[in-house]
């Protein structure tokens, strides 16, 4: 059985999950039940980073003064965010867990064993924001891009050094044309410019007393391991590095890493080294020929901007994601986050964008079908899905045809293509539309099918026909609720109920068995329909 090991970053708990941090995680959710309906062994961690300076400086602000208290309670606030919004995870690692410090230590271990971390001062500028060591020529006016109204800390310290510019050429091969480890390809551009032409050795620990958290550094109680370096190595402790080989070897390499585009330098170029150097000295981080095992891919998608603004806990702008559910239902909110904007590029999040979609996409477009086909097979088919062989009898000629078998072959396999390359966003698009528009079978056409034919004129003068149209109507919902499961479980699960099918028994079958035309049994019987997503109350949006 293949596996598929996925991973979101671990994120900071300064503060609440946002829109931003839903969007990544709904993503790789989408992707991990996708290879789920494959029958892959999937694995799916998430988490939270939490040696980190921002964590301190926001328990500061609360006026809390315990670490371990606030550290806890806001990993339990993101572990429910994503329990409440039905995210499939696996596990769920925290940095302060003692399994990751286990790890976090062999893994030092084993780089300076390879001779590359040595002792340097560090005399240079600090954003707390991007928790990361700032040149010059990274700033704009003097200040960080990412975090313009944070003051920048000026940092002369004893630190350890890792010598990252010593795999500036096995990095460079690694980013070769064919290799699709960093993706999309504009991305891969801009971290072959760097480490070409940018890269420097790093700063891998701080001084324990300014910093005030973080794992110490083996056999030097003075340093803490710098932040990123730490957090990186969850990918690992999260499947039992240094506490639990087999299931290490088994779930690593990570198949993919999706992450945001601004921490690309970290898990492009710094993560690979780390693996490399690390590699030298533990068996269980390389191939029997002696390279590393690195993760097959890093995916950096775009970033949300809200109403047109950054996100930003000084604007106050931060939408919680679940402040949504209740008028949307979550099935909509990732809907709307994983088709609004192409994955890659950056978009816009709107209120009225999402509202948008929910009445058109939704409501109107596969909400209607599904209502339109079930309560027609009930209404003249005595509440069950028609028999569709009981006649031969030629359908109305209509044009552009809607011609439900082919046409959903062929949409199935480019839908599984998109979600195979990380673009949930095409699986959507294909989904709505069409795989090839003259034999098209997406749900506009279903639609347009039901406009053309009017079952519903039909039924008096040939009753057989509206029977083989709506048959191929209720089977093609069959096949949406599985094309969509992986970003709207909850909307699939009530699309196959609505169907007169058992989604457990449904979803036990494996993706390419169960998309397969006449499945769906004449003489199911159908229950009585239910708007799958009621028209929005005005005042409540
Ligand atoms: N702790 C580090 C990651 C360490 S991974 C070994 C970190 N944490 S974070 O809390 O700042 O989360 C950053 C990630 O959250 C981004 O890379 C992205 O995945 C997601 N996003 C946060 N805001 C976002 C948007 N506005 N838009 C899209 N994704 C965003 O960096």
């Amino acid at each position: 059985m293949n596996k598929f090991y996925i991973t979101t970053p671990i994120y900071y708990v300064n503060g609440k999950p946002s829109i931003g941090h839903t969007y990544t995680t709904v993503a790789a959710d989408a992707l991990a039940r996708f290879h789920r309906l494959k029958k892959e062994d999937v694995y799916f961690v998430t988490g939270t980073d939490e040696n980190s300076q921002k964590n301190i400086q926001a328990m500061e602000a609360t006026g809390e003064s315990d670490p371990e208290v606030y550290l806890a309670r806001m990993a339990a606030e993101w572990k429910q965010t994503w329990r409440d919004l039905d995210i499939s995870i696996d596990d769920f690692i925290r940095t302060s867990e003692p399994r990751h410090l286990a790890g976090v230590e062999r893994f030092w271990n084993a780089v300076k064993e390879t001779g590359d971390i040595y002792e340097g001062e560090y005399e240079g500028l600090y954003c707390v924001g991007c928790e990361a060591f700032k040149a010059t020529s990274d700033l704009v006016e003097d200040r960080c891009p990412l975090h313009p109204n944070k003051e920048l800390e000026t940092l002369k310290e004893k630190n350890y050094f890792f010598r990252l510019t010593k795999y500036r050429e096995e990095l460079l091969k690694l980013y070769e044309a064919g290799n699709d480890f960093v993706m999309p390809e504009s991305r891969r551009h801009e971290i072959r410019n760097y480490v070409a032409d940018h890269l420097s050795d790093i700063s891998i620990s701080r001084e324990k007393k300014s910093v005030g958290i973080g794992i110490p550094v083996p056999g030097d109680d003075s340093q803490v391991i710098y932040v990123w370096f730490d957090a990186l190595i969850n990918y690992l402790t999260a499947i039992g590095y240094g506490t639990d080989e087999t299931k290490f070897e088994h779930l690593w390499p990570a198949d993919l890493h999706l992450v945001g585009k601004e921490i690309i330098k970290f898990h492009c170029a710094l993560w690979p080294a780390m693996l490399m150097s690390a590699a030298k000295n533990d068996p269980l981080l390389r191939e029997e020929n002696g390279s590393a095992k690195l993760p097959k891919q890093v995916f950096a998608h775009g970033f949300f901007t809200i109403d047109g603004q950054k996100i930003s806990k000084s604007l106050g702008n931060a939408i919680d994601p679940r402040a949504l559910v209740p008028t949307y239902g979550f099935d909509a909110i990732r809907y709307y986050l994983l088709r609004e904007i192409p994955f890659g590029e950056d978009g816009d999040f709107s209120h009225t964008r999402l509202q948008e979609r929910y009445t058109a996409d939704l409501a109107n477009t596969l909400g209607n079908l599904l209502n339109r086909a079930v309560a027609m097979s009930r209404k003249y088919f005595d509440g069950k899905v028609p028999d569709p062989f009981v006649t031969q009898a030629a359908l109305p000629e209509v044009s552009g045809e809607w011609s439900g078998k082919e046409g959903l072959d062929a949409l199935a396999v480019a839908v599984g293509k998109a979600y195979e390359h990380t673009r949930v966003d095409h699986a959507l698009e294909l989904i709505w539309s069409g795989a090839d528009r003259a034999h098209g079978a997406g749900l506009s056409q279903a639609n347009k099918y039901i406009e053309d034919t009017q079952p519903f004129k039909l039924v008096k003068e040939n009753p057989e026909a509206v029977g083989r149209i709506l048959y191929a109507l209720l089977e093609a919902c069959r096949w949406y609720a599985w094309l969509l499961h992986p970003v709207m479980p909850q909307a699939s699960k009530q699309i196959f109920f609505q169907i007169g099918l058992n989604e457990e028994k449904e979803l036990s079958e494996r993706w390419d068995e169960a998309l397969v035309w006449g499945k769906l049994k004449a003489g199911t019987p159908l229950p009585e329909p239910r708007p799958l997503f009621p028209r929005l109350n005005e005042e409540s949006t």
